[in-house]
């Protein structure tokens, strides 16, 4: 079957940029993303492609070559399914916040909307293809909606579909790198003609022998599990930071020294602030509700593990920055370098720097909150605590006697004067080179730099008299306790 119309139900981080490359590499297939958000569709069709809803290195070149002629955004989500010859379902699949579940299990309400839309509307014959990330076995509830609603409707509108299941597996940051060369696609599914028809899409970039083509259980399991070894090796690498702080090894050696083992591999294993994103902790927990589901409470707790470690490591870091201060961070300036989960991307969901900068209010420090790429309005629907405007402009003294805020700041240098601390929570590129000297000069001693990323070089900061702490580094420790005493 040959796909003339695509539609995508959901704009986001994945629906937006993964639509754009099909259109990009599939011009002769008219592709329409849509969402009943209506702002965010706006801000896809912004004139100005700066204004796009989602930060993504390259994103705005391909979206500038591709929107309105073969590549729409739209809220008519009803006209585009009934266009449609095969429909991604896109959407965002949530931890459920109650009922059976809560805290654990993916909330589907999403997805069966979608599904319940199709069954609606969807004309013809249509492949359904998941993209969402979702429980196993979920393909079958998409199927019993479609082919469970009535019957006398599909009758009349001549309406017959497949479902496939085709996770996505790229990562933000790097999204337009990881769809335009993925390591691997994975289509699971049954019916060879629907596969077929989605694998001849991606065969128009990528090589053939990366389709993987695997029944529907596998696939929807093995984007889970992928995500769940991928968070797995950070826990671990942190783990092991820990401990290296606490014997004098640095955990960059020791990666370098396991990662070299070819049956270990060197990527990810880069000691952190903890993982954040919107996916690892609620695939992880999904996969935990599923294990507890089948009567497999200790590949449950495995696998819990992993989020509970990361959980204990983000605290670990705001306590270790209180200790530092002397036990105290009440009325202290701290500049946070950072607030989007990773580099080059503009989201925040689940960021470590969310708990830490929690944690550091509530103790009392007042946080000069630095980002290239999340707004202030962003910040405070993160930390849910409205900013101090004032923070910024009061000056020496009153600042002293403040208690627990929270500011957003363009630059660091115009607000570094009398700081006690920096944490850097995002590796942004524009962290690795920052004047040092400069800095040293206007902070309050003794002054403390915390480098949760390691992006900072130990001479750069210890030269010019700072304090200076990176994560897993335990050779350190002597210095800081010389400094401090
Ligand atoms: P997102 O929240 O950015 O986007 C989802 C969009 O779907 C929202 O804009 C929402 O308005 C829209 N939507 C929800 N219900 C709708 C409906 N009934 N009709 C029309 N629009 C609707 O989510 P995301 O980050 O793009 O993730 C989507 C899915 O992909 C999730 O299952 C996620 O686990 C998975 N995933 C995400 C990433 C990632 O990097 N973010 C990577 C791989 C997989
Ligand atoms: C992750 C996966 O990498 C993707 O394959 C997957 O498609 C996606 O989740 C998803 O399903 O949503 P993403 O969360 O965008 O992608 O970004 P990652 O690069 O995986 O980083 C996740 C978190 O781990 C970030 O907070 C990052 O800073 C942290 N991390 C990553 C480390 O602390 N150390 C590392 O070595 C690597």
């Amino acid at each position: 079957m040959e796909i003339k119309n695509i539609c995508c139900i959901g704009a986001g981080y994945v629906g937006g940029p993964t639509m754009a490359i099909i259109s990009y590499k599939c011009p002769n297939i008219q592709v329409e993303v849509v969402d009943n958000n209506e702002d965010r569709v706006n801000q896809w069709n912004s004139e100005n492609f700066d204004n796009l809803p989602i930060y993504e290195p390259g994103l705005a070149k391909i979206v500038k070559k591709c929107r309105g002629k073969n590549l729409y955004f739209s809220t008519s989500v009803e006209n585009s399914i009934r266009k449609a010859d095969m429909i991604f379902i896109s959407v965002n699949t949530p931890t459920k916040k109650k009922g059976i579940g809560a805290g654990m299990a993916s909330d589907l309400k999403w997805v069966e909307a979608c599904a319940r839309l199709v069954a609606n509307y969807a004309e013809g014959h249509t492949i359904v293809v998941e993209k969402s990330t979702i429980p196993v076995r979920t393909a079958e509830v998409i199927k019993s909606i479609l082919e469970g609603s009535d019957h006398s409707t599909n009758k009349i509108k001549n309406s017959t579909y497949e479902v496939l299941s085709n996770p996505e597996f790229l990562a933000e940051g790097t999204a337009i790198n990881d769809l335009l060369y993925p390591d691997r696609v994975l289509i699971g599914g049954e019916n060879e003609k629907a596969i077929m028809s989605l694998s001849n899409i991606y065969s128009n970039w990528v090589p053939k022998e990366k389709i993987i083509h695997t029944n529907i259980w596998s696939s929807e399991l093995a984007k889970l599990t992928a995500n769940a070894f991928l968070a797995q090796r950070i826990s671990s690498i942190n783990s092991v930071g820990a401990l290296c702080e606490a014997t004098g090894a640095d955990v960059r050696e020791v990666a370098r020294a396991i990662g070299s083992d070819s049956r270990i591999g060197s990527k990810f294993l880069n000691a952190g602030p903890g993982f954040g994103g919107s996916c690892f902790k609620k695939d992880i927990l999904n996969l935990v509700y599923l294990s507890r589901y089948f009567g497999l409470p200790e590949v449950a707790d495995f696998w819990e593990g992993v989020v509970k470690l990361n959980s204990w490591h983000q605290h670990r870091i705001s306590k270790l920055v209180v200790q530092k201060l002397f036990g105290t961070v009440t009325g202290k300036k701290i500049l946070i370098l950072g607030f989007a989960f990773k580099a080059n991307t503009n989201d925040t969901r689940e960021s470590a720097s969310i708990k830490i900068c929690k944690d550091l209010i509530e103790e009392g420090a007042l946080l000069f909150i630095h980002d290239p790429k999340v707004s202030s309005k962003q910040i405070k629907a993160d930390l849910q605590i409205d900013e101090d405007i004032y923070l910024k402009s009061k000056s020496e003294s009153q600042i002293t006697h403040a208690e627990g805020g929270w500011c957003a700041i363009e630059t660091i240098t115009s607000s570094i004067d009398n700081a006690d601390a920096i944490v850097i929570l995002t590796e942004w590129k524009e962290y690795f080179d920052i004047d040092w000297e400069t800095i040293a000069t206007k902070m309050r001693r003794p002054a403390w730099i915390f480098d949760a990323r390691s992006v900072l070089k130990d001479e750069n900061i210890s030269n010019f008299g700072l304090n200076f702490w990176r994560v897993g580094d335990g050779s350190k420790n002597n210095i800081s306790n010389l400094l401090e005493n």
